[in-house]
C-alpha cells in the first residue's frame, strides 16, 4: 500500500510499473472462480518483491463470455475490457510512468489487452501526453512463460490441458490452503476443442475443464511453479524496463 506521494517519490527513480490482470471464472468443478486473479496477482506481488517495482491492485475480471454457462463466472465484454485497460494506461501515462508490465493469468484476456495497448498508445500522442513517445506496454502471461510450461509439462504430461489445468490450480492450492479440502479425483477430462460461445463449452466441457486433470494439483507444486514464473518474470521485466 503507498500514498500518493511515495508513487511520486518512487517515479523519481524508476517508470515502471506492474498491473495484474485476472479474470473471475469457472475453473472446473474443483477450481476457484477466483483462479486467474489470485494467481496473476500473487505472481505479480513476488516480481514486484524481486525487482522493486511498483505492483498496482489486481483487475480482478476479464473477458470470460465463453465461460458464462457457469454460475458465479464475471465477464467483461471484450469491448469493456480494452476500455478498462486502455483507461488504466492512459492514469499512469499521465503521472509519468513509461513502461506498463501486465501480468496476465487468462488466456481470454490476451487479444483484448494487445488491442488496448494499440488504442492506449494512439491516445497518449493525441493528448500530446509528455511521455507518448516514451510508452511502452507489455504484456506477459506467466502460464505461458517458457519454464513454466517446461515445468508443466515435467509435471503433468499431456494431463495439463487448457483451462483449470493442474499448475494454476496448484498455484492456489499453495495461496489458499482452504482450496484442499475441495479436491478429489475426477473422471477423465474432456479433450480440448473449440471455443465459441458460452452453451457451447459447456456442452462440450460440461466440468468446465478443457482437456485437464486438476487432481494431480498439490500446494508444494504450486510454491515451484510461483518461484519458477516470479524468476522468469522478473528476467522479463527488467530487459522491457531497459529497452529504448
Ligand atoms: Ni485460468
Amino acid at each position: 500500500m503507498r500514498s500518493w506521494p511515495e508513487v511520486e517519490a518512487y517515479l523519481e527513480h524508476c517508470k515502471g510499473v506492474i498491473i495484474p490482470l485476472g479474470s473471475t471464472e469457472q475453473h472446473g468443478p474443483t477450481g476457484a472462480i477466483g483462479t486467474d486473479a489470485l494467481t496473476a496477482e500473487a505472481i505479480a506481488l513476488e516480481v514486484g518483491r524481486r525487482t522493486g517495482v511498483l505492483v498496482t491492485p489486481a483487475q480482478a475480471f476479464g473477458m470470460a463470455e465463453h465461460h458464462l454457462g457457469f454460475a458465479g463466472t464475471m465477464s467483461l465484454q471484450p469491448a469493456t475490457l480494452l476500455a478498462v485497460l486502455h483507461d488504466l494506461v492512459l492514469s499512469l501515462a499521465r503521472h509519468g510512468f513509461e513502461r506498463v508490465f501486465v501480468i496476465n493469468g487468462h488466456g481470454g484476456n490476451i487479444a483484448t489487452t494487445r488491442a488496448a495497448f494499440a488504442q492506449a498508445h494512439g491516445t497518449a500522442a493525441s493528448r500530446d501526453l509528455p511521455v507518448a513517445s516514451k510508452l511502452r506496454c507489455r504484456l506477459s502471461n506467466w502460464f505461458m512463460a517458457g519454464p513454466v510450461m517446461r515445468e508443466a509439462r515435467d509435471l503433468y504430461g499431456d494431463k495439463e490441458g487448457h483451462h483449470a489445468t493442474p499448475s494454476e490450480i496448484a498455484v492456489t492450492l499453495q495461496l489458499e490452503p482452504t482450496l484442499v479440502r475441495k479436491q478429489r479425483p475426477l473422471p477423465d477430462p474432456a479433450p480440448a476443442g473449440p471455443i465459441h460461445g458460452p452453451e457451447d463449452f459447456r456442452r462440450r466441457h460440461p466440468h468446465g475443464r478443457m482437456g485437464s486433470h486438476p487432481s494431480l494439483a498439490t500446494a508444494e507444486q504450486g510454491a515451484s511453479l510461483i518461484n519458477t514464473a516470479a524468476s522468469a518474470l522478473s528476467e522479463e521485466l527488467c530487459r522491457f524496463l531497459s529497452e529504448t
